[in-house]
Parts: C-alpha cells; structure tokens; sequence
C-alpha cells in the first residue's frame, strides 16, 4: 500500500552535497586485466596518491572482496558474473556517499563489465585496462598462481584455460610491461584529475 510508505529521500544529505564537503566528484574507476597484471599495485599506489592529494578514495579488491562478501562464490563463470554484480552494486553505494571508488577485478568479460557500467551508469564508470601480455604475467607470478593452473592444479584460471576479452575501447589503457609503477600512477592521476576536481 504506498498510503503507507513515507519516502524520505529527498530528507537525506543528498550525493551533491556528499560531493561538496569532500570538494570531488564521486566515480567508480574500474581497473580491469589479467591476474598479475598489476591491478592491485596501481589501485593502492593510486589510492595513497590521492589520499594525499586531499581526495577521498576507496579500494576494492578482487581477494578483500572474495574472502568476504563474495566468499561463497567460485571462479566459475555465473559466479564471476555474481561477484561482478554485487561489486557495481556495492561500488554505487559509496558513488552515492561521494566517494572516488578505485575497483580492481578481472572481470573477464565484456558482458560482466558491461552489466557493471550499467548498474554504476556510465557517466560514472571509468574504464581502465590494465594490460600487460599474459607471457608477463606469467612470468610475474606473484601468487604463483600461473604454475599451479599450468599443472592442472586450479582449473578455469583466467588466460590459461579461461577467457579474458581485452576492453576493446578503454577510457584508459596502462602497459605495465612499459610503465613503471609511479608512471602508471602518474598516467591515471592526470587523466582522472580533471574529471573529480571539484571546488579546488
Ligand atoms: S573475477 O574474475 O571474478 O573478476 P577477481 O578479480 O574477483 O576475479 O579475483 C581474481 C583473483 O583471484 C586473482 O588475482 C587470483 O589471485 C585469484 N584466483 C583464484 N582462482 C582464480 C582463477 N581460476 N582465475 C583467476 N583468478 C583466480
């Protein structure tokens, strides 16, 4: 019965005035790219640099995410859908509390990324791949996670025997193989800064 339902939108601190007090615009920039790739390490190195800036920013990322609110979820495909869902879905909340969310995930897919735009909107969903050939990150193998999936210990590991479907145009391509760490940094600072100054 809507005679019964008293909504109080319009009575909560609006994202506008979120935004305002935190003198930025709120976006979820997406970080997308195979496992080793350097995801994680630029969205830390990109988080302390705004932080530092005075911009108020937020991590998420694909193993804090999988040992909690998607802990009871695989790498099988519907579940990577599912734990994509959930991340937008979570990524809108904090748009909506004003905050620059900084989301590391393969999300392997263009239809995973595309679902994820669309529950974030896409005048809020910054694209960014992170790319650096799979013989890289192989090599890399930071988890040694590579050697494990080449053995046949962990089946349905993303580029070995799993798809990744490359961004086909990103807002923003980094190649690790070629940029430093700082440099790769560097690049998203100065493309994002223009797009979440605000008041400054
Ligand atoms: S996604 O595909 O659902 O977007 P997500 O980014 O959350 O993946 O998690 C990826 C991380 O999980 C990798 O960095 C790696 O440490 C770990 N992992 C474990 N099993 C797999 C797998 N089969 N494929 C890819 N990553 C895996």
């Amino acid at each position: 019965m809507t005679d019964n339902i008293h909504p109080i939108f319009e009575q909560l601190v609006q994202r506008q005035e979120r935004e305002d007090r935190l003198r930025q615009h709120s976006k979820v920039l997406w970080l997308t790219g195979l496992s080793g790739s350097g995801k994680s390490t630029i969205a830390k190195g990109l988080e302390r640099k705004l932080f530092q800036e005075g911009y108020y920013p937020q991590v998420l990322d694909g193993d804090n995410i999988r040992s909690g609110i998607s802990n009871n979820l695989s790498f099988s495909s519907d579940d990577r859908r599912e734990n994509i869902r959930r991340i937008a879905e979570v990524s809108r909340l904090y748009l909506d509390s004003g905050i620059i969310c900084i989301n590391s995930f393969i999300s392997p897919t263009f239809a995973m990324r595309k679902m994820a735009k669309e529950i974030i909107g896409k005048g809020d969903f910054v694209e960014i791949y992170i790319n650096a050939p799979l013989e890289v990150c192989e090599s890399r193998d930071v988890k040694g996670l590579y050697a494990k999936a080449r053995q046949g210990k962990i089946k349905g590991f993303t580029g070995i025997d799993a798809p990744y479907e490359a961004p086909e145009s990103p807002q923003l391509e980094i190649r690790t193989d070629e940029l430093s760490l700082a440099a790769s940094v560097e690049k998203i600072y100065n493309y994002i800064t223009p797009i979440i100054a605000h008041n400054r």
